[in-house]
C-alpha cells in the first residue's frame, strides 16, 4: 500500500516537473528570441552613431533606448571597454563577459546568457516552496544579450543589453508551484479514490473470511450480508446456505446424541431400581424375585434393540451401508414378513389381509427390504387396537412396485405426520415404549427405501387408521 502511494506521488510530481520544464523552456526561448531581435536591430542603429565617433550622441542614444527597453544598455569597443552605459556607471571599464568575448574573439554576431547575480531581495515575491529552502532570495536572474556592432564590415564593438528576467523566473516559479500543488491534490485524490475502491472490493471478501474463520472454529451461526448481484453475492449466498445446513446438522446431531443417551438411560435406571430391590430385600418372595429378574431381562432386550437400531442408523449415516442387490420377488418378502408377524396379530385378534396383484420381480437387497416390511407391518399391528384389520396390497404401476400397508388403528394426528420419519419421534411415547418401540423404526425404513431409489409416504385419519405407501423402482 505504501509502495503504491509512493509511486503515485512520485509519478505525479515527475509529470508536474516535466510540464513546467516544457512551458518554461518555450517561454525562455521566446523571450530570448525577442530580446535578441531587439538588440540586433538596436546594434545596427547604434553602429551608425558610433561610427561618427560622437561620444555624446552615442550616450544620449544609449540612454534613450535603455529607458525605452526598461533595461541597461552598454556599448563596448573592440577591446571590451565600455564606451557608453545607459546607467553611466561602467564608463571606461573593461567587461570580461563570456557573451562579449564570444563576439569579439570568436566572431559571433549575437549571443546571450543568463546569470544569477547578487541583488533583488525584497522586490521578489517569495514562493511557498521557498520555505523549504528552495531558492536564495538574495539573488536575481539577469539575462545578457549581446550583438556585434559594425560599419562597412569593420567591427566597431559590442552592444550589451542586460535585462531583468527575474519576473519571468518568478512567474515560472509560481506556475511550477501551482502545478505542483494541483498535482499533489490530484495524487491525493487518486490515492483516496483507489483506497476507497479497494476497500469496497475487499470488504465483502473480508466479511466472508471472518465468517469462514468462525465456521472453522465450530460456530455455525455466522451469516454474511448479501448485497448487489454478481459472483460475490452468489458466493455470499452459497456461504450462508452452507452455514445454515451446517447449523441444522449440528443441531440435529446434538439432538440425536441427547435422545440416544436418554433412550439408553431409561432402561438402565429401571434395571438399577430392580437390581437394588433384589440386592437389599433378601427376604423377597421368590415369585416376585423371578418377576423382577424377568423385567431386567426385558430391559436388556430393549437396550439391545435400541443399540441395534442406533448402529444401523450410524451405519447408514456414514455411507458404509451397501445394498446387496440380487434378483428377488417383492411379494415373497411381503409374505415372509406377514408369516413372521402373524402370531402377534392373532394374539390381538387382528386380521391381516394380503392382496398381491403382481409378484414384482426386482433387483434389490432382500434382507433390507424384509426389514422394511417387518417394521411397517409391526407398526400397523402395534398401533391398531385388538380386533382391528391390517390390509396389505402390492401392485405394479409403470416402472414402480407400489406397496400399501393400511390399518384401522389409532391414526396419527395431522401435526405429527411430517415428523414420524424423524429419529426418536413418537406420537405417544408411553405407548411406543410399552410395545417395545425405539422410535427409530420409520427413519431406518425411510433410509433403506431411499437407498433403493424409492420413496415412502404416509396418510392418516386420526382414530380411523393409517396407510403407508411405498414406491420402489423395479429394475
Ligand atoms: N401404523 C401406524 N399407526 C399409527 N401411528 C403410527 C403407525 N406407524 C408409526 N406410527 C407413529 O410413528 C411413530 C414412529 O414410528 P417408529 O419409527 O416405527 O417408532 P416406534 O418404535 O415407536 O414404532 C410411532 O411411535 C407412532 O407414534
Ligand atoms: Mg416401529
Amino acid at each position: 500500500m505504501l509502495a503504491f502511494l509512493l509511486i503515485v506521488v512520485v509519478s505525479f510530481s515527475a509529470i508536474a516537473r516535466l510540464l513546467t520544464g516544457l512551458v518554461g523552456d518555450s517561454l525562455f526561448a521566446e523571450k530570448t528570441r525577442a530580446e535578441q531581435r531587439t538588440v540586433e536591430s538596436l546594434a545596427t542603429r547604434l553602429s551608425d552613431i558610433m561610427a561618427d565617433m560622437d561620444g555624446r550622441a552615442l550616450y544620449t542614444a544609449v540612454q534613450q533606448a535603455g529607458s525605452q527597453l526598461g533595461g541597461r544598455l552598454l556599448v563596448l569597443d573592440t577591446d571590451g571597454k565600455v564606451q557608453a552605459d545607459s546607467f553611466s556607471a561602467y564608463n571606461g571599464m573593461r567587461l570580461q563577459l563570456a557573451e562579449v568575448i564570444s563576439i569579439l574573439q570568436d566572431g559571433k554576431s549575437v549571443d546571450y546568457g543568463f546569470h544569477l547575480l547578487p541583488g533583488g531581495g525584497a522586490r521578489q515575491r517569495p514562493s511557498w516552496l521557498d520555505v523549504l529552502g528552495y531558492r536564495d532570495l538574495s539573488q536575481v536572474w539577469v539575462g545578457y544579450f549581446t550583438a556585434a556592432m559594425q560599419a562597412d564590415g569593420r567591427p566597431l564593438g559590442v552592444l550589451l543589453y542586460s535585462s531583468q528576467v527575474q519576473d519571468m523566473v518568478d512567474s515560472m516559479t509560481a506556475l511550477r508551484d501551482e502545478m505542483t500543488l494541483y498535482f499533489l491534490v490530484a495524487a491525493l485524490g487518486v490515492v483516496l479514490l483507489s483506497l476507497l475502491v479497494s476497500r469496497w472490493i475487499t470488504k465483502p471478501i473480508a466479511a466472508l473470511t471472518k465468517g469462514i474463520e468462525q465456521t472453522t472454529k465450530g460456530d455455525f451461526t455466522s451469516r454474511v450480508r448479501v448485497s448487489g448481484g454478481g459472483e460475490m453475492a452468489r458466493l455470499a449466498e452459497t456461504y450462508n446456505l452452507m452455514s445454515e445446513r451446517l447449523e441444522n446438522l449440528d443441531n440435529s446431531r446434538n439432538q440425536f446424541v441427547s435422545n440416544a443417551s436418554h433412550e439408553l438411560k431409561t432402561p438402565l435406571a429401571t434395571m438399577k431400581i430392580l437390581l437394588e430391590s433384589l440386592i437389599y430385600q433378601e427376604d423377597m418372595d421368590p415369585a416376585l424375585r423371578r418377576e423382577f429378574m424377568q423385567d431386567i431381562n426385558k430391559e436388556i432386550d430393549r437396550l439391545n434393540m435400541v443399540i441395534g437400531d442406533l448402529l444401523t442408523l450410524v451405519h447408514i449415516d456414514s455411507h458404509k451401508m451397501k445394498l446387496r442387490r440380487e434378483m428377488m420377488t417383492l411379494s415373497t418378502s411381503v409374505k415372509e414378513a406377514v408369516r413372521r408377524l402373524a402370531p402377534l396379530a392373532s394374539d390381538r385378534g387382528q386380521e391381516i389381509e394380503v392382496a398381491l396383484h403382481d409378484p414384482c420381480e426386482m433387483f434389490a437387497d432382500p434382507a433390507k427390504l424384509q426389514q422394511v416390511m417387518y417394521n411397517l407391518v409391526d407398526n400397523a399391528i402395534k398401533y391398531t387396537p385388538d380386533g382391528g384389520r391390517v390390509r396389505i396390497t402390492l401392485e405394479r404401476m409403470g416402472r414402480d412396485a407400489v406397496l400399501k400397508i393400511a390399518d384401522t388403528g389409532v391414526g396419527i394426528p395431522k401435526e405429527d405426520l411430517p415428523h414420524v420419519f424423524q429419529r426418536f419421534y413418537r406420537v405417544d411415547k408411553a405407548r411406543s415404549r410399552e410395545t417395545g418401540g425405539t422410535g427409530l423404526g420409520l427413519s431406518i425404513v425411510q433410509q433403506i427405501v431411499r437407498l433403493h431409489g424409492g420413496s415412502i409416504d404416509v396418510e392418516s385419519d386420526q382414530g380411523k387408521g393409517t396407510t403407508f405407501i411405498l414406491q420402489l423402482p423395479v429394475k
